[in-house]
């Protein structure tokens, strides 16, 4: 069941990653040779079935849809009502449910409510002031000693000739995206050296390689409320 609370300023960049949603999970698969789900994939072992687990911009939804199966009580907020439906066309496949509310995650005010957020990929769309501002306000969210789970691209690991495919390779993805308006340009971020600001504890970080044999491209981390 989806529900709206979207301000008529944001409609118009919920309408930019409308036209993106039918193909937004299809081109990630290929593009991270999989990597991008197993990243989400990653994150189960972190929920337990009960747990009230928050999606940021869900977008199309295939990490939600594994914590419904799961087991998990599931609520998906995105400011893009198309990608709100591919998230309802793949619960009602499966006959599971979860909330999904169309907002901006900035108006969304559960404080503590959740066992586990979850922030996969969206960090990424913001400015750095405005990453970090959206990281502070999102892990109020958490309930104390929850956790605040983040899967995205990771900053560039290894020897000179891995740091330089990583840059390319993500700075290619974040020029098609911005070319079609979705994400402002900013260098790729260090998550964890926000957690502090944000009551935030770091516990873990596991690395993804292209085509699992590569350089590191993804990573997924694992940080606590404090
Ligand atoms: C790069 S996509 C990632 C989607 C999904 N989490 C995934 O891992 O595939 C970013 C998502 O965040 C949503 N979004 C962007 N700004 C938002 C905001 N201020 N509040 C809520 N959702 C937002 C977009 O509509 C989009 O679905």
């Amino acid at each position: 069941m989806t529900s709206s609370k979207i301000s008529e300023k944001d409609k118009a960049l919920g309408r930019n990653y409308d036209r993106a949603a039918w193909f937004y999970e299809k081109s990630a698969k290929i593009y991270s040779t999989n990597q991008i789900r197993k990243t989400k994939q990653y994150q189960m072992q972190h929920i337990e079935p009960g747990d009230t687990v928050l999606y940021l911009g869900a977008g199309a939804g295939e990490d939600a849809v594994m914590a419904a199966r799961h087991g998990a009580k599931v609520t998906c907020i995105d400011i893009s009502q198309g990608m709100l439906e591919q998230v309802q066309k793949k619960l009602d496949e499966e006959n599971l449910s979860a909330e999904l509310v169309c907002v901006n995650a900035y108006d969304h005010d559960r404080i503590g409510h959740y066992d586990v957020v979850a922030a996969n990929y969206f960090l990424n769309v913001f400015r750095r002031d405005d990453m970090a501002k959206m990281m502070a306000h999102t892990a109020t969210f958490v309930r104390d000693g929850g956790k605040y789970l983040i899967a995205d691209v990771s900053t560039a690991q290894g020897n000179p000739l891995a740091k330089a495919f990583n840059i390319f390779y993500l700075k290619l993805a974040m020029g098609s995206f911005w070319l079609m308006g979705l994400v402002p340009w900013h260098e790729n971020y260090d998550y964890p050296a926000f957690f502090s600001d944000a009551g935030l504890n770091w516990e873990h970080t596991e690395y993804f390689r292209f085509a699992k044999k590569g350089p590191i491209l993804f990573q997924s981390i694992v940080a606590r409320r404090c």
